[in-house]
């Protein structure tokens, strides 16, 4: 982890710049705070001091030496200008430097990032949508800003990111391990609906793909989610729903990939047939299921030369024999074998268990939140598929 500098411009967000920083430091970094004179009227400089642990800096002749605009981004990873007025960005695309923060700008040769938040006149005005533009073919990265509510009581375009997101946007430009692999990871219960209304399912949540995913994404992987209709979850990364396991293996089948985790929470069952509408309570019903094909196989029967295949198992006696058994019979390059009954698993926040790779080694997982044990199993693939 480094250091992100973080330029706070004159915009009613402003005061999200306190929060922005949380969310870097909460993932390690280190935050060092340029803003210009505007954005002290809406945030205290003593706010975000004290926050960042790091002297903030506004103007440029009194509150720095006189070459700190141009040594400033040197040392830091990254240049975020959030958020980031219509005002600052017209300043950007002309190349103005009147203030530190702009001439931090134009002395950084870092990556740069730039949140917008502004009344939606503004943002769809041709100017700052030129302005845009321009520093967008200078490779700068626009966050876009959302729809909601405004400070001006218009519900529009303009509200800035939400800080997790924005957060999140950068360091997954930044990171290098996984930089070039496509990740796709499935997550959540699959739904085999009995009519229009019904369904069988299971009470999986998603959580452990859904980590899997950011974590990758963290790690520079291009990623993408297969989450289930039924997850509440709204993950980070580019995101597509499923709702049968038929539909999955479908999506599976049409997505190209170097690294499948298979966390989808399968059914076993699906019935044999469907019916139309919502069935009326009208006497006995009776229902014959049949097994759902063994998704994970036919996926593997089909793998390409590089790519590694991922399937987790929960269990509730004999881990790692069945671990195993299941590595051979699915033909997986690694599968991470879990407890589950007793509040564990399911649902929860936290997770444990055992990846055991193809050439039967096991790799224990102590119990740690689900982000952690994401960020592990990717880095004992990474060091084992790099050997
Ligand atoms: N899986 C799959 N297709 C299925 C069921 C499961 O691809 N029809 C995948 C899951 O996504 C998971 C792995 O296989 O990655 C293990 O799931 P699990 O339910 O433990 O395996 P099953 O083959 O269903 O075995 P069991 O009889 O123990 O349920």
């Amino acid at each position: 982890m480094g250091k992100i500098i973080l330029g706070i411009t004159g915009s009613i967000a402003a005061y999200k710049g306190a929060e922005i920083l949380r969310e870097f430091q909460k993932r390690g970094w280190e935050v060092q705070v340029a803003m210009t004179e505007a954005a002290t009227k809406f945030i205290s400089p003593l706010t975000l001091q004290t926050l960042s642990s790091n002297r903030v800096i506004v103007k440029q002749f009194e509150d720095v030496q006189s070459l700190e605009h141009i040594t400033l981004c040197k040392e830091a990873e990254a240049l975020l200008i959030a958020p980031a007025t219509a005002d600052f960005i017209a300043k950007m695309a002309s190349g103005l430097a009147d203030d530190f923060l702009s001439s931090v700008f134009l002395a950084c040769q870092k990556p740069v990032f730039v949140a917008p938040a502004m009344n939606q006149g503004m943002l769809l005005h041709p100017a700052t949508r030129r302005n845009l533009e321009t520093l967008r073919s200078w490779g700068i990265r626009i966050i876009e800003p959302e729809k909601g509510y405004l400070a001006c009581e218009d519900e529009g375009l303009g509200r800035l990111a939400e800080p997790r997101k924005i957060v999140f946007e950068v360091l997954s430009a930044l990171g290098k391990e996984l930089k070039g692999k496509k990740v796709l990871v499935t997550a959540g219960p699959t739904r085999e609906y009995i009519d229009g209304v019904r369904f069988i399912s299971n009470p999986s949540t998603g959580k452990q793909g859904v980590a899997l995913a950011e974590q990758a994404s963290l790690m520079g992987a291009e990623v993408v989610l297969l989450l289930s209709e039924a997850s509440p979850l709204q993950p980070l990364v580019k995101t597509q729903r499923f709702s049968s396991s038929e539909e999955l293996l479908k999506k599976v089948l049409s997505s190209d990939f170097h690294w499948l985790f298979m966390t989808a929470a399968v059914g076993d069952f699906a019935p044999r047939e469907k019916f139309k509408g919502k069935l009326k309570r009208e006497g006995e019903l009776v229902l014959r299921l049949e097994p759902t094909p063994d998704l994970l196989k036919e996926i593997a029967s089909r793998k390409k030369p590089g790519q590694v295949i991922v399937g987790f198992a929960a269990e509730t006696g004999n881990f790692l024999e069945r671990g195993k058994e299941k590595l051979l019979k699915k033909s997986l390059d690694y599968i991470f074998v879990n407890p589950v009954g007793n509040g564990k698993g399911f649902a929860s926040d936290e997770n444990q268990g055992w990846l055991i790779s193809r050439e039967g080694e096991v790799f224990e997982i102590p119990l740690s939140p689900k982000e952690e044990v994401a960020r592990e199993i990717i880095e004992i693939i990474l060091k084992r598929e790099e050997e």
